[in-house]
C-alpha cells in the first residue's frame, strides 16, 4: 500500500470512529432492529420530543432519538449500544433535569423513555401501583385520586418518574412516608448486557438499594412498583406575601422547626425575586395531609400579613400538583444547586441576605431573572427494619427534624447569560456552605448542579458499595462510560 492510501485509510478509520458516526450507524442499526422506534431531526416525533423537554438547557439535537415503549425493546436498543465503544447514549424519561447533557445529548443517541407509561393498580385494595419511568405524576395522581389512594410522587404534576425516584422523590407525603424512593417496592431494570431483572428487598437487594439515589449508575428502571396510601382530600395551596413579610417570613420558618414535629404537615418556603416585575416577595407552599384548615402545625404561616394570594383550601392532589405546575418558569434556561444544615438561631435570614445580595448584584446583569430560594425539610429516614437507601442518615437519626434542606434557583431567557448566572449560583452556594459548615453534608441530587457531587455526599462506606454494585451489575462500564450524562460514581 502506498504512504498515500495508508494515510486516506488512517482519516477513514479515524472518521469512522468518531462518535457522530458511530452514533450515526447505531440509529440505523437500531431502526433496523424496530422498525418505527426511531427519529430523525426532521419528524415530528423528534421534535415533539425534545420540546418536551421542561428547560431550554435539554433542547439539544442528538443524532437521533430511540423511543422504545416496553421493557424488552430497552433491552434489545441496550444490548446493541453496548457493543459499540465510544458512541454517547443519553437517557431521559420526564426531562426535567436543569443540568445540561444530563437526559440529552448534541452528539450521540438519545434514549427517550416517554412511551414506557402503563399505570396498573394492583392488589384487591390498589395497594400498589405500576407505573412506566416514562409515566408523569399528574396520570398517576388522575388514576388515584379517585379512589381515595396517593403515592410519594413530585409536587409538580408534569415531572417525570424516572428521574425523581432514582434521585430521592420530596413529596407532599414526605414528612409522614419519607423520600418516594422508599415508598417503591419492586423495579424492573435493564442492566448492561440488556438483562431484565427485578430489584426489590429480596431479589438483587442490593441493586434495589443502589437505585435509591445513585440514579444512573447501575441500570435503566423501566418500571416501579409504588407503595399507595390512603388519602382523601386535605388542606393545601400556595399564599403569596409581599416583601414586607420577609422577616415574619424567616421567624415563622424558624418557629416551625422548633416546634414539635408534625409528619402530616409539608411546606416549601420560597424567597422569590422577579426580573420580569423588578419585584421581591415570597410564596409557602402548604400541605397538611387531612382535611383540617389552619392545622397548628402551619397556622403561623397563614396568620402571616401582608398577603397578596391565597389559595389554601380542601382538594385533591390532582388540583395542588396542577397548581403548582403553572407558577413554574417553563421553557427558560436554569440552574440548580442545593445544600443542607443543622438548624440554628439567625442560619435562616444570614442565608437570605447572601442570596438577596448575590441576587440583586445578578439583576443588574440579567435584568429577566427569576431567582428563587426554597426552604424545606429533609424527610425522615426509613425504619431499621425497612430496605435502605443511599442517603447518609442512619435509621435512628432525625434529620427531618434537626436539618433543612436549601435550593437555589435560577430561571433566565437568553442562552448567553449562562455563564454569569452560573458563577452567581457557584458564589451563592460556595458562601452559604461557609456560612453553614459541613456537619450536614447530604446534597440532595434531584437539586444538585452538574458541578456538585451529591453521590460523593453520601459518605465513603456508601460510596464503596455503590461502586462495588455499579461493578457488579456493569462489569464494562456502560453506565459510566457510555451513557454520558448523570451524577457518576468515582470509580
Ligand atoms: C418544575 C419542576 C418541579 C420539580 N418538583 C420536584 C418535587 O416536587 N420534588 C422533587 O424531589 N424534585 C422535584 N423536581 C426535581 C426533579 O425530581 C428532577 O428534575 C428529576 O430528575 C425529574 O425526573 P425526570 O424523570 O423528569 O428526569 P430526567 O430529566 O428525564 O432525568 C434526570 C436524570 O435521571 C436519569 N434517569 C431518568 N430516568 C431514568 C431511569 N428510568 N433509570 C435510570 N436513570 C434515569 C437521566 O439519565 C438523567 O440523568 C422538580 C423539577 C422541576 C423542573
Ligand atoms: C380534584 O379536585 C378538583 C377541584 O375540586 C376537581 O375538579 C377534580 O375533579 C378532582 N379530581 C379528581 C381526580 O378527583
Ligand atoms: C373518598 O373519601 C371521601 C371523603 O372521605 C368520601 O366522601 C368518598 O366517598 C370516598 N370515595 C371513595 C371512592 O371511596
Ligand atoms: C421480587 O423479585 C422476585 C424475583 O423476580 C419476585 O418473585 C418477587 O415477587 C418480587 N417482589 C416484589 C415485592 O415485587
Ligand atoms: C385560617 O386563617 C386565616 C388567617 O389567619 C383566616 O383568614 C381564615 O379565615 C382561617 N380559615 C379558617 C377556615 O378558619
Ligand atoms: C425582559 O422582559 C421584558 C418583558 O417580557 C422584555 O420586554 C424585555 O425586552 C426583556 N429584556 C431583556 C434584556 O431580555
Ligand atoms: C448480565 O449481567 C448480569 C450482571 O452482571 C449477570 O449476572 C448475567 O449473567 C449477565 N447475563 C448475560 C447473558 O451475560
Amino acid at each position: 500500500m502506498s504512504m498515500a492510501s495508508h494515510a486516506l485509510l488512517l482519516v477513514a478509520i479515524i472518521l469512522l470512529s468518531s462518535p457522530v458516526v458511530l452514533a450515526t450507524c447505531a440509529c440505523h442499526d437500531i431502526a433496523k432492529l424496530l422498525p418505527g422506534r426511531v427519529f430523525l431531526p426532521d419528524s415530528s416525533e423528534y421534535k415533539t420530543s425534545i420540546s418536551s423537554y421542561f428547560f431550554l438547557n435539554s433542547r439539544q439535537s442528538p443524532k437521533c432519538i430511540v423511543a422504545p415503549t416496553i421493557a424488552d425493546e430497552v433491552a434489545k436498543i441496550v444490548k446493541k449500544l453496548s457493543v459499540r465503544e465510544k458512541k454517547q447514549v443519553a437517557i431521559r424519561s420526564g426531562g426535567h433535569t436543569p443540568n445540561p447533557g444530563f437526559a440529552n445529548t448534541d452528539s450521540g443517541i438519545t434514549l427517550d423513555l416517554r412511551g414506557l407509561n402503563k399505570i396498573t393498580l394492583q392488589g384487591p385494595s390498589a395497594d400498589v401501583v405500576s407505573v412506566g419511568t416514562g409515566t408523569l405524576w399528574r396520570d398517576i395522581y388522575a388514576t388515584l385520586d379517585p379512589v381515595n389512594r396517593t403515592v410519594v410522587g413530585a409536587r409538580v404534576a408534569s415531572v417525570g418518574v424516572g428521574g425523581f425516584l432514582t434521585g430521592g422523590g420530596l413529596s407532599f407525603f414526605s414528612p409522614k412516608y419519607g423520600f418516594g424512593c422508599d415508598n417503591v417496592v419492586n423495579m424492573e431494570v435493564v442492566l448492561a448486557n440488556g438483562t431484565i431483572v427485578s430489584a426489590n428487598a429480596t431479589s438483587h437487594p442490593d441493586l434495589f438499594r443502589a437505585l435509591k439515589g445513585g440514579q444512573g449508575n447501575f441500570g435503566i428502571v423501566t418500571r416501579f412498583d409504588l407503595i399507595t396510601h390512603s388519602q382523601s382530600e386535605y388542606w393545601g395551596g400556595a399564599i403569596q406575601y409581599a416583601a414586607s413579610a420577609d422577616a415574619a417570613q424567616l421567624s415563622a420558618f424558624e418557629s416551625f422547626k422548633a416546634a414539635s414535629y408534625d409528619g402530616s404537615a409539608e411546606i416549601e418556603q420560597t424567597f422569590v425575586y422577579f426580573g420580569a416585575l423588578k419585584t421581591f416577595s415570597s410564596t409557602n407552599n402548604m400541605f397538611y395531609m387531612k382535611p383540617v384548615a389552619n392545622a397548628s402545625a402551619l397556622k403561623m404561616f397563614a396568620d402571616i400579613q401582608p398577603q397578596t394570594t391565597n389559595t389554601m383550601r380542601i382538594s385533591n392532589t390532582s388540583a395542588f400538583a396542577e397548581e403548582i405546575e403553572m407558577f413554574q418558569p417553563k421553557d427558560q434556561f436554569a440552574t440548580y444547586a442545593t445544600l443542607s444544615f443543622r438548624m440554628g438561631p439567625g442560619i435562616l435570614p444570614k442565608i437570605y441576605k447572601q442570596w438577596k445580595d448575590a441576587t440583586t448584584s445578578l439583576s443588574a446583569k440579567v435584568p429577566n431573572v427569576t431567582s428563587v430560594l426554597t426552604f424545606q425539610d429533609i424527610p425522615p429516614p426509613p425504619a431499621a427494619n425497612a430496605p435502605g437507601n443511599s442517603f447518609p442518615f442512619a435509621p435512628d437519626s432525625t434529620p427531618h427534624k434537626d436539618d433543612v434542606l436549601v435550593l437555589f434557583s435560577f430561571y433566565w431567557p437568553h442562552k448567553q447569560e449562562y455563564e454569569l448566572v452560573e458563577s452567581t449560583i457557584k458564589g451563592l452556594t460556595g458562601s452559604a456552605q461557609k456560612l453553614v459548615g459541613d456537619r450536614v453534608k447530604f446534597k440532595y441530587l434531584n437539586y444538585a448542579a452538574a458541578w456538585q457531587d451529591p453521590i460523593g455526599s453520601y459518605g465513603d462506606e456508601m460510596n464503596k458499595m455503590l461502586v462495588r454494585v455499579a461493578k457488579s451489575y456493569d462489569p464494562s462500564g456502560f453506565f459510566q462510560k457510555v451513557v454520558t450524562g448523570g451524577f457518576k460514581l468515582s470509580m
